[in-house]
């Protein structure tokens, strides 16, 4: 059992921000968490970021004290943490863990990425160092691409179709469009999906998570104290992660992620459900092939049926398991590092019934899927309303 709870939250607007630099990104999220749970920077003992490469987007190493310092948290420990994509999701699991051993109360968990410095191409080999250098990034294989063949075997094992991967795409547009801090916020049609431009067949453009700027951050604290700091906090039920090798051939099966199912497997066991408990989930849909996986991972949908249930509409807002309701990485953005504590806040929101137009209806337990790279690390959490 955790005794952690969330009570307070910040995410900047994601999307391309051309007047604020990494740490102005960064302050403007912890400054919006420290203010939600009532505190000054001052009061917080320990700060853990996520960040996968600002040495290469913003040729800027050492963040960690950086970003605590411009945010008026000097002196405390500031730590980074890089575990590709799910950057946050580790930092998020590490300031869980540096509550529960009794070593501080009040600890910051953030997230940050700016990507658009870079050109398109620099952008994505540096994403692809997050992959095998020797046996893909080399070779000349990108993200796209890697979760192109992950699409095909999906495709060629269960019937999947490009279809399905659009109303992945569709859905989480719509979603977008109630989220202001979304850096898409337009509709898409089927259509308009289907017909987007090529990037690694099956993936056109609207398959792919776009190249975003963004930071996020919560203020967490020991269950016993959370009232103190709102009236509303939300319980931290599980934290768990897991590994897998990194390149895709050492992998007997590329339609799920072993890493996810036993994340997933130890948080429900941690948290003590079961997948039907999770009312509202944000998972990693860095591709829309990648949340149909990791909504048959998480034990929402039997292994094929992912792409149905998309289809008939079983995870939207009003369905059965509402995914990804923030927009997902799709329409919201994916500044990589910041995307893992971004999916707490959006269920902090939900589980405090304060997500307006994409609010699902009084939900109790949400759940957070952050996958690294292609599953080499997956990290889920559970959260609870309070
Ligand atoms: C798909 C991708 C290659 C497109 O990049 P690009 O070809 O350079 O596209 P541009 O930035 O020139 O944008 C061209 C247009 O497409 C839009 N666009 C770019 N990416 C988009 C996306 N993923 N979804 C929807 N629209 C997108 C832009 O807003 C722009 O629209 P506009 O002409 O109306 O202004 C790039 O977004 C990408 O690499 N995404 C994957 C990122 C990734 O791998 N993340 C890690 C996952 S593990």
């Amino acid at each position: 059992m955790i005794n952690v709870s969330i009570v307070g939250a910040g995410q900047t607007k994601f999307g391309r921000h051309d007047n604020y630099d990494l740490r102005e990104l960064f302050v403007m999220a912890a400054h919006e968490a420290i203010e939600e749970a009532g505190i000054t920077p001052k009061d917080v003992e320990a700060a853990f970021i996520g960040n996968l490469s600002a040495d290469q987007f913003n040729r800027q190493t050492h963040i960690a004290p950086l970003m605590a310092d411009f945010a008026g948290m000097k002196g405390i420990p500031a730590t980074k943490c890089e575990a590709a994509c799910a950057s946050s999701a580790t930092a998020l699991r590490a300031a869980i863990l540096a509550i529960e051993s009794g070593q501080h109360d009040v600890v910051m968990a953030a997230g940050v990425e700016k990507m658009t410095d870079l050109t398109t191409p620099g952008v994505i080999e540096t994403l692809a160092m997050a992959a095998d250098q020797i046996f893909e990034a080399q070779p000349g294989i990108t993200f796209p691409g890697i979760f192109a063949i992950l699409a095909v075997a999906h495709m060629a094992k269960y019937g999947t179709t490009k279809e399905q991967l659009a109303a992945v795409a569709v859905k989480n547009h719509a979603n977008g469009v109630h989220n202001p801090l979304a850096q898409y916020q337009m509709e898409i049609t089927l259509e308009k999906a289907l017909s987007s431009r090529m990037v690694a067949w099956p993936l056109g453009l609207f398959d792919c998570s776009p190249i975003t700027d963004g930071a996020a951050a919560v203020v967490l604290t020991k269950n016993k104290k959370a009232r103190k700091f709102t009236d509303a906090p939300v319980k931290i039920l599980a934290s768990e992660q897991a590994n897998d090798t990194m390149n895709l051939c050492d992998r007997t099966d590329l339609t799920s992620l072993y890493a996810a199912r036993t994340a997933a497997y130890r948080a429900y066991k941690q948290a003590r459900i079961n997948p039907d408990y999770v009312d509202v989930a944000e998972v990693h849909d860095c591709f829309t092939i990648a949340e149909i996986i990791a909504t048959e991972d998480l034990g929402f949908f039997k292994p094929g049926k992912g792409g149905a249930a998309v289809e008939e509409g079983v995870t939207q807002i009003d369905g059965e398991v509402a995914i990804n309701t923030s927009g997902g990485l799709k329409a919201k953005g994916h500044p990589v590092g910041a995307t893992g504590v971004a999916q707490i806040v959006e269920l902090y929101h939900q589980l405090r019934n304060e997500a307006g137009k994409r609010q699902v209806k009084s939900p109790n337990v949400g759940l957070a899927h952050n996958v690294g790279g292609t599953g080499a690390t997956c990290v889920i959490h559970i959260c609870e309303r309070w």
